[in-house]
């Protein structure tokens, strides 16, 4: 089976980037010229995604926005001759079928997940966490889809953490079958330091079998009082396997200033239009 769905759970407040994210979605707040979520429904296409869902809550209408026609500037933009303006509106519009559906009450991630039940019915799919946008040259769930459709079990993107940070992160626990590949045994989210099984840490890409739906339904509050997707999974290989993936790429937490400025400079350095200039503007101030 191919992963043609993914789901995006948006819902968050963004707390880490108050007071942005005050009265702009977290998701919408702009790396160089255009808003993280476009970067992962980029990474998602490219993986041959058709359909995502994004799971928003209250005050996210800019990202609809964002994802929709806007006569009126592409009109202007026409009259104007700004023909490579236009195109780009044109593509972001046209990058893939996008639904949404609004998480009614913020209660975690297993939770948010959950609502995609009907959206995705009965058809392994594609869990990205718009927070952690990864760059690398053949695209994260790129690679994690082609590990599915060799495994053709749950398959989620990991990577190494320092042991001080573990209890940032949803950890798993496995047997090495390959150099980057572990067969999961086990998973707990954000376990205190010094109690993780290891050191491998879940990084917002998952590709999960449908049968997480019915167990999701059932998970009690976990880490932070949240329902967390982390226990769900843990249950889903009582019955299943699941393989953790070290995928290859730089990962970016966008979600905190620090990240958020390192994506920004390293987006910005990679730019043919901006790259070398802003290179040049950065060995001025840095000594
Ligand atoms: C979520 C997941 C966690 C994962 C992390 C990656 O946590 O629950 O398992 O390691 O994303 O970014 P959050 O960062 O939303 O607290």
């Amino acid at each position: 089976m191919k992963i043609k769905k993914a789901v995006i759970p948006a819902a968050g407040f963004g707390t880490r980037l108050l007071p942005a994210t005050k009265s702009i979605p977290k998701e919408m707040v702009p790396i160089v010229d255009r808003p993280a979520i476009q970067y992962v429904i980029e990474e998602a296409v490219d993986a041959g995604i058709e359909d995502i869902l994004i799971i928003t809550s209250g005050y996210k209408k800019a990202i609809e926005d964002h994802f929709d026609n806007f006569p009126e500037l592409e009109n202007l933009l026409e009259k104007n001759n700004k023909i490579e303006d236009l195109q780009e509106l044109r593509n972001i519009t046209n990058l893939a079928n996008i639904h949404y559906i609004r998480q009614k009450e913020t209660k975690g991630l297993g939770h948010a997940v959950g609502c995609a039940k009907t959206f995705v019915g009965n058809e392994p799919f594609a869990v990205i966490l718009p927070d952690d946008i990864i760059y690398s040259p053949v695209s994260c769930l790129k690679q994690m889809t082609d590990m599915f459709d060799k495994y053709q079990s749950s398959i989620i993107g990991v990577q190494t953490v320092n042991e001080n940070e573990v209890n940032k992160y949803g950890i798993v626990s496995g047997t090495k079958i390959d150099e980057k590949l572990y067969k999961v045994d086990g998973l707990i989210e954000k376990p205190p330091v010094g109690k993780a099984p290891s050191n491998i840490a879940i990084v917002g890409r998952y590709i999960i079998m449908p049968e997480i739906f019915d167990i999701l339904e059932n998970v009690k509050p976990g880490a932070l009082g949240e329902i967390q997707l982390t226990d769900g999974l843990l249950e889903l290989i009582k019955n299943q396997e699941m393989y953790a993936y070290i995928f290859d790429g730089k990962r970016y937490d966008t979600g905190n200033k620090l990240g958020y400025l390192e994506a920004i400079v390293d987006f910005a350095i990679r730019r043919e239009d901006l790259g070398y200039k802003f290179r040049d503007y950065l060995k001025t101030i840095i000594d």
